[in-house]
């Protein structure tokens, strides 16, 4: 009898044991188990024989690599986010491009509370003061911080995560503005939310959440000019890319103190952070760890898992974030070959 030949799939990091057992079950499966990020070279081995490449949000897939990986047919990301994929590339060649959609959207909102409030009320520095040995009892005038309660949140991008973090005003007694491409009409319904224009969401909120995918229209939108619009009492909170923000102005408004403070989550750069905001006492920095629940990289690991074994039994993924791309390539394949395609 001969034997089942499965596609051979490889990820640039070991997925947790659950996951790993249905990854086994389906596919040739391997990965990187040096407990190190995959390189550059690392992938550029693998990609040529490949059917699936899972790989993080860490792993950058240029045109150049995925020209080269000739059987490819998914490429799944464990992240929603997929700016690290040159999305055009794998269009041309009729690749699928998975994410990680929904899984992560309650973890990633309560992140952006927690920053907020850690800010607004000067959690790290209580933190720092009382290790240190400098905390000697209650004082009137001791790390004051601001009032959530009757203030305005405002929200840039109101997919998912945005609108689960505007969810989340409501215990707090806050107003919540937003400004997106489009009107979200049942967002606003939900969470008695007002759309703004995105100079007027700069100028009225007491608290802005970035909550945008990283795309050429959202790169390095916001610099000083919006910056400068904002009150000199307002917090700025990003949990969505660094590259939204032209760093270095951001640094100097901070320093100025022209903005009360921030919150941050994701950099420019995205393997460390610009040494300039660790000096800064006002901001609240966190290494990138906004889906980073044990219940939620789980799922993340298991969606993309069923995108890869979906794909390579000749369905459609279920968080295809090119879906009709690939169609539209498919219609141009000759019926009797479409079969072939994958
Ligand atoms: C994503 O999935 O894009 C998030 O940034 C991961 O935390």
């Amino acid at each position: 009898m001969s034997e089942i030949i499965k596609p051979k799939v490889w990820a640039s990091f070991d997925p947790p044991p659950a996951v790993l057992e249905y990854l086994n079950e389906n596919l040739d499966f391997s990965y990187n188990a040096t407990g190190q990020l995959a390189t550059r070279r690392m992938i550029e081995e693998q990609l040529p024989g490949l059917d699936g490449f899972f790989l993080t949000l860490r792993d950058f897939v240029d045109a150049e690599l995925i020209e080269a990986a000739s059987d490819l047919k998914i490429i799944a990301n464990l992240a929603v986010g997929y700016d690290n994929i040159d999305l055009a590339a794998a269009n041309r060649r009729g690749i699928w491009v998975t994410n990680t959609p929904d899984v992560l959207t309650a973890a990633s909102a309560d992140l952006a509370w927690a920053l907020l409030l850690a800010v607004a009320r000067r959690i790290p520095e209580g933190d720092r003061m009382v290790r240190s040995g400098q905390y000697s009892g209650w004082r009137h005038d001791l790390l004051l911080g601001t009032e959530l309660s009757g203030k305005t949140l405002g929200i840039w991008g109101v997919g998912r995560i945005g609108q689960a973090i505007g969810q989340r005003a409501t215990g707090f007694n806050l107003r919540v503005i937003y400004s997106n491409r489009s009107r979200k009409e049942s967002f606003e319904r939900e969470c008695r939310a007002r759309w703004v224009e995105f100079d007027e969401l700069f100028r009225r909120s007491d608290f802005l959440v970035l909550a945008m995918p990283l795309n050429e229209e959202t790169h390095n939108r916001i610099g000083k000019t919006e910056l400068e619009l904002m009150k000199p009492s307002a917090i700025l909170i990003n949990i969505a890319r660094g590259g939204l923000i032209r760093e270095d102005e951001l640094i100097e408004v901070l320093r100025s103190k022209r903005i009360a403070g921030a919150g941050l989550d994701v950099y420019v750069d995205t393997t460390g952070i610009h040494k300039k905001l660790g000096d800064l006492e006002h901001v609240v920095l966190t290494p990138h760890i906004g889906s980073a629940t044990r219940e939620t990289r789980e799922r993340m690991a298991f969606l993309a898992a069923r995108n890869l074994i979906d794909v390579l039994r000749g369905l459609e993924p279920e968080n295809a974030v090119n879906r009709d791309e690939i169609r539209s390539l498919r219609a141009t394949i000759p019926a009797p070959l479409r079969a072939l395609a994958v």
